[in-house]
Parts: structure tokens; C-alpha cells; sequence
């Protein structure tokens, strides 16, 4: 049996609540040792792993890894939420029983853990002396080194955020077993994997990968899925897939904050890390502060407040370059103790590649190996496959982020102006279309949709729905979640204004029709200045979209056509879509009231225009 109060005690973890619960995991893992771990242990740890082959090196500070190549993406269909009331039951969220999935998650991990180091790592998902501090405290508890320097960079890592809590009985328990990758089924009838949240117990029990997303349990699984059902038992916050970032008009001092979501590989790292166009010179300064999740409340003054939980960015690499975001490259240079996961990666020169970084692969194939490792000098003439994986990422703290704001860190997080919804829409959704009522603002977000990935998924035009960018992650019913939202955004007297953008439309060749990345702060700017009152925009039966003279267009590179089309609306194509959201509403239990009257008046203002 394995000394775990040794090591609790060797680094000072005093919170009797989580000796039990690491003393309770380590008897069903059974690992060889304990070990606990804080940020302070970072570069020994990147040492171990360097020596261990986990990590390879990428240039000074920066760092390279494989996953094992069927464990490169979350498993949406292996996700579950499990409580022990039938009622948290939702269309997306996979609902089981609490008892059902604690036990049989305790059998798979039994004795799975032998062997290796179960690493112990308290954390917090907030900046410290944040109102929402009592909900984000955890212990994660994982057999995975490189799983411990993912979650040093991600989220903040110390034994002191678990041993003075107020109740010390306040911390997520989030348990990673990565079991034997090689022999897990992924995919197959009999797949092995399971990754549960337990949320009415504030217990996330993971087994079967060693992937980002599915094993830093801090971000996901935590910050999002226990979150989003913690904040609606609390009737405190919101939990949401989102980006925060803030504007700044140096000619007028005004200051905005936005937050919003879009749906996976949808944009919302390269927005918030957007700088301003160069076209518009130096007037505008954007900041940020988050690129995949952000916490809501309303603050003692009326106005909705947002906080990022995390301490890092887990960034998708593909078409990252000079063009589209040069901050992210400059947050991921020499010295920043990056780690890359599943790009292109050469051994001889330690350089690393993915597909967009540069317009073609370096010429000289020479010792480069695909994600998976295989030469590329040995590849068939004819395999055209990408040398990266397409979900390769990057993981980078946020104090390396060049245009980090300045407050990143406060306690107090800062007032929310708007908050917008997008995603990869081909047509119908214009540039920007600014919603006023709070109401049409939380229909707007629960019809969120993308186009499917493949075209054989779906009737032609027909969207797949991802409500507030939330589908994987939703914690519970769908009408609760807007009647949460009405409830908690209606508690603001100063409310931030809604808008949906789309940066994906296309013309018939397929070209964006809209130039997109550091172009979209035109489409915010403009939305700020329709809030504060300086723009008055044209009313549509969707929403009010900028005339043409509104928008800053000095600069842009569009076409007359182009133009014209993403600053209409299409009625027909709408018209249609109406009836895909009322299918897509019905689906759902108790949808508030208020959200079927807002559908209902888009629809006859829609019909009245035809
Ligand atoms: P997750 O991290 O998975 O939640 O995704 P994300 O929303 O952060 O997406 P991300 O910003 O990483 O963008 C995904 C893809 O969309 C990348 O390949 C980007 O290059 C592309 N993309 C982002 N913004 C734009 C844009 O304005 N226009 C176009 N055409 N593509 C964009
Ligand atoms: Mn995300
Ligand atoms: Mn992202």
C-alpha cells in the first residue's frame, strides 16, 4: 500500500477533506507513489519528462508531444453528465445516474494507476479573491506527468488554493486515469473510455485518454461542465464556452469589454488574441483577457460581471501565422515554455510545423515526422495527409499573451458591454446584427448553430444547433439553462447588449466573402458605438445591422457584392431557418415562456417583410 500521508505531509497539505479523498483514490488506483505538485515544480518536472522521452525539446523553452494517435480530440459521445435527479436530464448532456457512473468508473480504474505516480495537484479556476472563489477550488488527481505541465500552464497550481478554504469540504474532485491507451477500443462498440462528471457531487471521474481536453480537468470538465451546473444550484453565475476581450478608443478614452461564444474550432482564440487592423493606425487598443471560457455574475452595481477561470490558453495551431495571429506566435516564442501536442516535429533540428503556419512545408523534408511520428521522407507519393493533426494545439500561460490586459488577474473582473454569439455560417447570418431585448438575446444564443462538417450529416441549410456554444458542455436541461440565463442576466440593471456575427460567409467559389481575423474588431467597434448611442444601424426582423457609412471600412479588401450581401438579411433562407429553430426549441423541456414569444415575434416580423 502506497504512503500517501507521507507525501500529503512533505508538502504541507493540511485540508483533512482532501487527505481522505486522495488516501479514498490512491486504495482503487493503487499507484506505486504520491506525489504533490505546484507550479514551483515546473521546470523538474519538464526535466523528468524531457528524460522520459514524454516531452522533446522544440527550441529554447518550448517543448513537443505526441498523444497516442486515437486520443487526439474530447469523445463527445463517451461524455457524461451524471447526477442523481432525473430532471437534470437534457437533450446534449448525456444524463446518467450519479451511482451508476461511480460505480462503474471505480471498477475501471481499479489497480490502473500501478506502477506510475499519481500526481496530486491542488488548483484554482479563478484569479485568487474572485467572488466566485468558493466555486473554483480542486484537486486533480492524475498518472500522467505531462497531464501535471498542461495544468501548471492552464490553470493556477499550488497546495495553498485547498488548504484555507472557508469550507474545506468546497473543492471539485476530479480524478484522471489514463488507462492503457493502446488497448481502450476508442471508436469501437466496446470502447473502454469514460469521462463523467458527477456534478450534483462536485466529483469528475475521467478514464481512457491522456488528451487535453479530456484529461485537464481543471479546464473543461471543471470549468465549464461543474461550473455551469454549480452556478445555476448557487443561482450565482454563468459557466460559458467563451472569449473576453476589451477595446479601447485611445482618442476617447472609452472602454468596452465583450465576451461570446462561438462554437469549437469556430474563433474564439484568434479573436480575443486579435490586435487592431493596421488601417485604422493606432487609435485602437484591444486586449485580453480569455479565449475559451469566462464566469458571469452580476455585481453589487447593477452591471454583469466576467472573469476568465483559467491561467493559459489551449490554442488550435492549424493556420496560426504571421498574418492571421501574430500574437499567438509571439506568445508561444523562445522562453515561453510552450508545449505543442500533435504537430509536425523534427528531431535533428527541433523545429516544429502545422498546415497554415507557413503557405507550404519546409522544402527540405529531411528528418521531419508527421504527428504520429512517421517519416515524412517515407511517405507514399500519393498521401496528401496532413504532416500535423488538424486538432493540434498549443499550450501557453496567459502572462505570455503580448496584449494580456493589464488586469488580467483582478479579483474583481471587469463589467461585460456585450455579449455575442457566432458560428461557421455559409449564409444567412450577416457580419454583425445587434439584439436589444434580453429575451431575443437568449433565443439568439439557444438557436446558435454551425454549419455540419460534412455535408452528408444534414438536410441542406439545416444547422447543427450548439446553444451559447455550450452543446458539450451543457451540465443540464436546455429551458433550465435559458431560464437561467433570463434569471441571471435579468437581474442586471445595466445590461450588456446581445449581437450574433458571422465571419464565414461564403460566395459560390467557396472564397470568404468577409476577410475576417483582425478585420472582426470593425464589426465590434461598431456594435459598442450602437450601444453607447453614437449609431443608429437599420432594423431588421433579426436584429439591427450597421449601414454601410457606420462601419470603419478604410482598409478592407471586399468586393461591392461581398459587401452588399453580408449587410443584408436573407428573408427567404430565414424564413426557413424559423421553421428548423421551432423543431429545434420543441425539443426541449420547459423553455420559458418569454423565449417562445421571442421566437414567435421574429417569425411574424420575418413574415411581415416577405
Ligand atoms: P476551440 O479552442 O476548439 O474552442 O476553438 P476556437 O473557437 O478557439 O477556434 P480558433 O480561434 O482556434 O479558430 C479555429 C479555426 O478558425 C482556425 O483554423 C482559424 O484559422 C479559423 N478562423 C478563426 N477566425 C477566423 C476568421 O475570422 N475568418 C476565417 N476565415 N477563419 C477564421
Ligand atoms: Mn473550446
Ligand atoms: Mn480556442
Amino acid at each position: 500500500m502506497v504512503d500517501v500521508n507521507t507525501a500529503l505531509d512533505e508538502a504541507g497539505l493540511t485540508n483533512p477533506r482532501v487527505r481522505e479523498y486522495v488516501a479514498h483514490w490512491a486504495a482503487i488506483t493503487q499507484p506505486d507513489r504520491v506525489e504533490v505538485v505546484g507550479a514551483e515544480d515546473d521546470a523538474r518536472l519538464i526535466q523528468e519528462a524531457l528524460d522520459a522521452g514524454e516531452l522533446l525539446p522544440a527550441g529554447e523553452g518550448r517543448y513537443y508531444s505526441r498523444s497516442y494517435y486515437k486520443d487526439t480530440a474530447r469523445s463527445e459521445e463517451r461524455t457524461v453528465v451524471a447526477t442523481s435527479k432525473e430532471d437534470d436530464k437534457g437533450v446534449y448532456n448525456n444524463w446518467k445516474p450519479a451511482a451508476e457512473m461511480t460505480e462503474l468508473l471505480t471498477e475501471r480504474m481499479r489497480g490502473a494507476s500501478a506502477g506510475k505516480t499519481m500526481y496530486v495537484i491542488p488548483y484554482l479556476m479563478a484569479p485568487p479573491g474572485s467572488p466566485l472563489e468558493a466555486y473554483a477550488a480542486g484537486v486533480e488527481l492524475t498518472d500522467s506527468r505531462p497531464v501535471v505541465l498542461h495544468m501548471i500552464r492552464m490553470s493556477r497550481v499550488g497546495a495553498s488554493y485547498v488548504d484555507n478554504l472557508e469550507d474545506p469540504d468546497s473543492f471539485v474532485r476530479a480524478v484522471h486515469v489514463t488507462g492503457d491507451l493502446e488497448n481502450l477500443g476508442q471508436g469501437t462498440p466496446e470502447d473502454q473510455r469514460y469521462f463523467a462528471t458527477v456534478a450534483d457531487e462536485r466529483t469528475i471521474l475521467h478514464y481512457g485518454s491522456s488528451y487535453g481536453g479530456n484529461a485537464l480537468l481543471g479546464k473543461i470538465a471543471h470549468g465549464l461542465r461543474q461550473a455551469c451546473y454549480d452556478g445555476r444550484a448557487s443561482g450565482a453565475f454563468l459557466a460559458e464556452q467563451f472569449m473576453l476581450l476589451g477595446i479601447t478608443d485611445k482618442e476617447t478614452g472609452k472602454r468596452w469589454h465583450i465576451c461570446g461564444g462561438f462554437p469549437s474550432a469556430s474563433g474564439k482564440t484568434n479573436l480575443a488574441m486579435t490586435l487592431a487592423p493596421e488601417a485604422l493606425g493606432d487609435r485602437y487598443h484591444v486586449e485580453f483577457y480569455g479565449d475559451d471560457i469566462a464566469w458571469l455574475w452580476v455585481g453589487d452595481d447593477g452591471r454583469v460581471y466576467g472573469m476568465n477561470p483559467e491561467n493559459g490558453v489551449f490554442g488550435v495551431a492549424k493556420d496560426t501565422n504571421e498574418k492571421t495571429n501574430p500574437t499567438a506566435l509571439d506568445s508561444i516564442g523562445e522562453g515561453s515554455g510552450v508545449i505543442f501536442t500533435n504537430v509536425a516535429y523534427n528531431p535533428d533540428t527541433h523545429e516544429v510545423w502545422w498546415e497554415g503556419m507557413t503557405k507550404n512545408p519546409p522544402e527540405d523534408v529531411t528528418g521531419w515526422q508527421d504527428w504520429k511520428g512517421d517519416l515524412i521522407s517515407e511517405r507514399a507519393a500519393d498521401d496528401t495527409s496532413p504532416w500535423a493533426h488538424p486538432n493540434s494545439r498549443f499550450t501557453t500561460t496567459l502572462a505570455n499573451v503580448p496584449n494580456v490586459a493589464g488586469d488580467f488577474e483582478a479579483p474583481a473582473g471587469v463589467p461585460i458591454d456585450a455579449i455575442i454569439f457566432g458560428g461557421r455560417t455559409s449564409d444567412r447570418e450577416p457580419l454583425v446584427r445587434a439584439i436589444t431585448d434580453l429575451a431575443e438575446g437568449v433565443y439568439d444564443g439557444l438557436t446558435l448553430g454551425a454549419e455540419a462538417t460534412f455535408a452528408a450529416e444534414g438536410v441542406d441549410g439545416q444547422l447543427r444547433y450548439d446553444p451559447m456554444s455550450m452543446r458539450p458542455f451543457m451540465a443540464y436541461g436546455e429551458g433550465d439553462y435559458a431560464a437561467h440565463w433570463m434569471k441571471i442576466i435579468g437581474a442586471a440593471t445595466d445590461r450588456p447588449i446581445f449581437a450574433h456575427v458571422n465571419w464565414f460567409q461564403r460566395g459560390d467559389d467557396g472564397h470568404f466573402r468577409w476577410p475576417g481575423y483582425r478585420e472582426n474588431l470593425r464589426a465590434l467597434l461598431w456594435l459598442a458605438r450602437f450601444k453607447d448611442g453614437e449609431v443608429t444601424g437599420r432594423q431588421t426582423p433579426v436584429g439591427v445591422l450597421p449601414t454601410e457609412e457606420e462601419l470603419e471600412l478604410d482598409g478592407v479588401d471586399i468586393t461591392r457584392e461581398d459587401l452588399d450581401i453580408i449587410l443584408t438579411i436573407d428573408n427567404e433562407r430565414w424564413r426557413q431557418e424559423m421553421g428548423f429553430r421551432e423543431a429545434h426549441l420543441k425539443g426541449f423541456d420547459r423553455v420559458p415562456e418569454e423565449i417562445w414569444e421571442a421566437h414567435r415575434r421574429v417569425s411574424a416580423a420575418l413574415d411581415a417583410e416577405a
